[in-house]
């Protein structure tokens, strides 16, 4: 496994946000594989979702984590929502690095999220449903694809971080025989 740390989650979980500080705190470099593509791209993801469709937008975020296992090291890497969705995705994040599933209540996304314009799957329609059946969808395929699921709700971005890095510490010195922790 190579020296990174890789958030997965909901939308709104707070990938970025702990992420930023978890990166400050490790001095680790960190990424956005949404940034990464919208770089890439020369659009927002919007956009993107728009003018050439979900699959498309899919098929970027997998050539992204490709490029990420031949290239990055001693990072923190935030991913788009959807990404582990793929299965293929999914086994390539493992071999990048360490991954933290950030999980969190509808009523926090929903919170978080209120107002937001910049996510394509949760424009139009009854947002709150649709939250609550992509969580339901997704919450055990980011479980199976996780070395560690922290619940972020009740807790301060400075706990989550600290939290992650007790985490990876252990599972450092451990190496294999580490088990999947539960936070
Ligand atoms: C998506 C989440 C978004 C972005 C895209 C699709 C998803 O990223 O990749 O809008 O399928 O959940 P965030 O999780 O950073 O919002």
């Amino acid at each position: 496994m190579k020296d990174n740390i890789i958030l997965i989650g909901f939308m709104g979980c707070g990938k970025s946000t702990v992420g930023k500080v978890l990166a400050k705190k490790m001095r680790y470099d960190f990424l956005d594989t949404d940034q990464t593509i919208e770089n890439k791209q020369h659009m927002p993801i919007s956009k993107i979702f728009e003018k050439k469709g979900e699959e498309y937008f899919r098929r970027l975020e997998t050539d992204t984590v490709k490029e990420m296992v031949r290239i990055t090291n001693k990072s923190i890497i935030s991913t788009g929502g959807g990404l582990p969705l793929r299965e293929e995705n999914s086994q390539i994040l493992k071999s990048l690095g360490f991954v933290v599933y950030l999980n969190v209540k509808k009523e926090t996304v929903l919170k978080r999220l209120k107002g937001d314009t910049k996510r394509p799957l949760l424009a139009g329609g009854n947002v709150e449903e649709k939250v609550e059946q992509l969580i339901a969808y997704r919450d055990p395929i980011y479980q199976v694809g996780a070395h560690m699921e922290i619940h972020t709700d009740d807790m301060s971005v400075e706990k989550v971080a600290e939290e992650i890095i007790r985490n990876y510490e252990i599972m450092q010195r451990k190496g294999p025989c580490f088990e999947k922790s539960k936070v």
